[in-house]
């Protein structure tokens, strides 16, 4: 049986006097009062350890929401052999069994654990309630619904038979477990990470980033009651380095679903190049690595102006500007700039900064005090960039109680300029001022200086720029959007990911990528 394709799950407003309003108000409180301890989850056992962190609010850094436990290289150990002995029994459970876990819980996601994650998002990543609710609510539900889905269809996908020969394709889960490495910034990424390899019949090790730990714990919590087996995901907090490398090492690894930095992610494949000849099988490397998204305007996008200054003002600071797919170089013809200009001056000065759980604040903070630093000295150094830059709005900071950044514009006069070319992933945006002549030079250039290819986003209304654009950037994103903000992709509509120093392209959210967590049997059967 082929279940229809599912709906997205709808946006809740959280309009004041709204039910949904209340629910999550309440559940901020609460949360803000009390201390969670977040255990190192093996087995289905909460596990204490003797090494601790602190979460804390971003906006407030003095509050501490949670104690986090973190695992060392035993626990490492501890948690393959657990997930080694959890494997056989959810290998061989029968597909809709396994679905119908994930959909029962895309249902209490939707409804008891909606609150609850959110709040969770909110206060331990920063997130204004509607930067939370499309993440983690509906775009996780989303990826909980649609990986059911394009998994039934991937199963449905069988070669040709006669009447004396029947030909299958049994798709097996890896031969090993697989390892999810998590980014702060989208709950959503957290779960999809460690559920679609879970679907697809594999068993997990995932590795949290610290400073989400809080919703990302409460998303186990949401498995667990959903009715997922003990060992078939563990959980284990802590150092990169320290779970990670004896983790790599394990001739058991099966695949890596990673989303995170470049630097990261490359030195993960180095040392599994080390290790090459140890593992059972070739490890599949899945991995989602950053962006340095543009915006690239075209002369003709002077017809709807505002249209291009809210994707610039949305596209580059909602979340701080910390999504990968965040607009941060942006190429404008002069001879719209003086009015663009303008128009995201009158934009910017409105956007509100502050503690998200006031629900006018357009803006949280930047995640952590080294994510502060790194934004302040890229600031500095427009600052003092002489004639190269020019900050055109922003340029505060503000560390007192919460690590914030106002959204701030640079124009530079280099396209070649570190703010035009290196992922700052803070609410920066450079912005490069192109003669209309050079319009294909500049779009070249786009291209040429893109080490990372992960979204972008094109203004225009001549369908032959359009076109041109289309073509000379045909590889400088893996998520291509015409006339609309680079950021957004929604599950089952815009499956995401990108190629370059962006990742390896395996498509979120798509059966591009459920693919890649079965390791195919063919069975010829004569008759
Ligand atoms: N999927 C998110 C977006 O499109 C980024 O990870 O904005």
């Amino acid at each position: 049986v082929r279940v229809p394709s599912p709906q997205n799950e709808p946006i809740l407003s959280y309009a004041p006097g709204s039910p949904e309003r209340a629910g999550l108000e309440a559940t901020l409180k609460r949360m803000a009062s009390e201390q969670v301890e977040i255990p190192i989850l093996i087995g289905g056992k909460r596990i204490r350890s003797t090494r601790t962190d602190t979460v804390r609010m971003p906006h407030r850094h003095s509050h501490v929401l949670a104690t986090l436990h973190e695992a060392d290289a035993t626990h490492a150990q501890q948690a393959i052999q657990v997930a080694l002995e959890a494997k056989d029994e959810w290998a061989r459970m029968p597909f809709e069994e396994r679905a119908a876990i994930f959909l029962r819980a895309a249902e209490l996601l939707a409804t008891k654990y909606r609150p609850v994650l959110n709040a969770a998002t909110m206060l331990g990543q920063s997130k204004t309630a509607h930067q939370a609710e499309i993440d983690s609510a509906c775009e996780a539900i989303d990826f909980l619904r649609y990986n059911v889905h394009f998994a039934q269809q991937l199963l449905h996908e069988q070669p040709t038979s006669s009447a004396q020969t029947w030909n299958q394709t049994d798709y097996r889960p890896l031969d090993g477990f697989v390892f999810a490495v998590a980014p702060f910034n989208f709950t959503a990424i957290a779960l999809n990470l460690s559920m679609a390899p879970a679907l697809m019949g594999n068993v997990v090790l995932f590795k949290p980033s610290s400073t989400a730990a809080l919703s990302n714990w409460y998303l186990m919590e949401l498995l667990r009651e959903a009715g997922l087996p003990d060992g078939v995901i563990n959980m284990l907090p802590g150092d990169g380095p320290t779970i990670g490398n004896p983790v790599l090492a394990s001739p058991h690894l099966g695949g890596i679903h990673f989303t995170g930095s470049t630097p990261t992610f490359q030195g993960m494949w180095r040392l599994i190049g080390e290790n090459i000849s140890h593992y059972k099988q070739y490890p599949r490397l899945v991995g989602e690595t950053g962006g340095k998204d543009f915006i690239f305007a075209h002369a003709s996008a002077a017809d709807d102006l505002d249209a291009l200054a809210t994707a610039i003002v949305r596209g580059g600071y909602e979340y701080q500007g910390q999504k990968c797919s965040a607009a941060s170089r942006v190429y404008v013809p002069e001879s719209i700039w003086p009015r663009l200009k303008s128009r995201l001056q009158e934009l910017i000065a409105e956007l509100r900064v502050g503690d998200v759980s006031d629900f006018r604040n357009f803006m949280g903070a930047v995640i952590d005090e080294k994510a502060f630093k790194r934004t302040s000295s890229y600031i500095e150094m427009a600052r003092h960039g002489g004639t190269e830059a020019a900050i055109l709005a922003g340029g505060e900071v503000d560390r007192n109680e919460g690590w914030f950044v106002k959204p701030t514009l640079v124009q530079l006069t280099n396209p070649r300029h570190r703010i035009m070319q290196e992922e700052i992933f803070a609410p920066v945006v450079g912005v490069y001022v192109y003669p209309d002549a050079r319009f294909e030079e500049t779009l070249r250039e786009c291209d040429q200086s893109a080490t990372y290819a992960l979204t972008g986003a094109v203004f225009a209304r001549d369908r032959k720029a359009i076109r041109q654009m289309m073509d000379t950037l045909r590889h400088t994103a893996g998520n291509f959007y015409i006339n609309d903000k680079p950021t957004g992709a929604v599950v089952g509509q815009q499956p995401f990911g990108g190629s370059r120093a962006s990742g390896t392209n395996d498509k979120a959210g798509s059966m591009l990528n459920l693919v890649r967590w079965t390791s195919p049997r063919t069975i010829k059967e004569n008759f």
